[in-house]
């Protein structure tokens, strides 16, 4: 199984958002007979939309039939008894849940760097989803200059440290997560990491995972993300190690997208 998400960002208006949806929806048929008379199948493949927040109510229900599921971009980690508090501007999994999210992303990047998110944030943020029994997509990855001062593993190895260990106890609980694999410094860029530098990486993530969290390791699946796009996705999803794509400003645009799907399924 090969996981496609789809991180439309603040990229797309309400009306936007809903539009490519639409486009989407139209193009796949749960039969899987494609318009375009060739058989579309998308078996093997978990694809996942993440729009923002405002538009996830109507993106959700257009893909309600169709073969994408509903994922979120971020959410709050406190979850009180009534599901919800008193927290100004953040989102709750509750309404998440309700709104029919599976997956959401916690620690991508721009967060990260842009918003000041701590590892103890991500960490939260992480346990919460996982506890609540969605599917958390952990984004980790190392800066352009953590690159070149050599401190890739290590900045790794801290990231997934803080956000897997509280969820230990509690690990039976979990179907699955997601940790996606983004170096910073590939994101938004045009400049992806090679497939086979990411496949390098991947591994020594999956190694660091069987060695600490054993049992978290068997549930995690590895994704890449950081300008992926219809030309680079075959090369990085003929490795095994590489089990999908985090997809941002190339999914928001429908034949690329498309396309990008279409690229997954290559064959080598
Ligand atoms: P990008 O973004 O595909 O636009 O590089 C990826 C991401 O931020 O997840």
């Amino acid at each position: 199984m090969k996981y496609i998400i789809a991180n439309w960002k603040m990229y797309l208006s309400f009306k936007q958002s809903a539009k490519l949806a639409h486009d989407l929806v139209l193009d796949f048929d749960p039969t899987g007979h494609h318009p375009k008379g060739d058989k579309f199948q998308v078996s093997g493949f978990k694809l996942v939309i993440c729009p923002s927040f405002d538009s996830l109510e109507s993106v959700g229900k257009i893909i309600k039939k169709s073969p994408f599921a509903l994922g979120a971009q971020d959410v709050f980690w406190e979850s009180p008894p009534t599901g919800g508090g008193a927290y100004t501007g953040e989102e709750s999994i509750r309404n998440l849940k309700e709104l029919g999210c599976e997956f959401i992303i916690v620690g991508h990047s721009e967060r990260r760097h842009k918003l000041n998110e701590t590892d103890e944030m991500v960490a939260k943020k992480f346990v919460a989803v996982a506890r609540a029994g969605l599917i958390p997509i952990l984004c980790i990855g190392e800066t352009a200059a953590e690159l070149q001062a050599r401190k890739k593993e290590k900045v790794l190895e801290r990231q997934l440290i803080t956000a897997l260990s509280p969820l230990q106890p509690t690990t039976y609980n979990l179907q699955a997560i997601l940790i996606a694999y983004e170096p910073v410094w590939a994101i938004g860029t045009g400049t992806p990491e090679t497939p086979e530098n990411a496949r390098t990486t991947h591994k020594f993530i999956r190694e660091f995972l069987n060695k600490e969290f054993p049992q978290i390791s068997e549930v995690a699946h590895i994704i890449y993300g950081g300008s992926v796009n219809s030309s680079n996705i075959a090369g990085f999803l003929r490795y095994q190690e590489i089990e999908g794509s985090l997809v941002g400003g190339a999914s928001t645009k429908l034949k690329e997208f498309l396309a990008i799907i279409e690229g997954a399924k290559t064959k080598y």
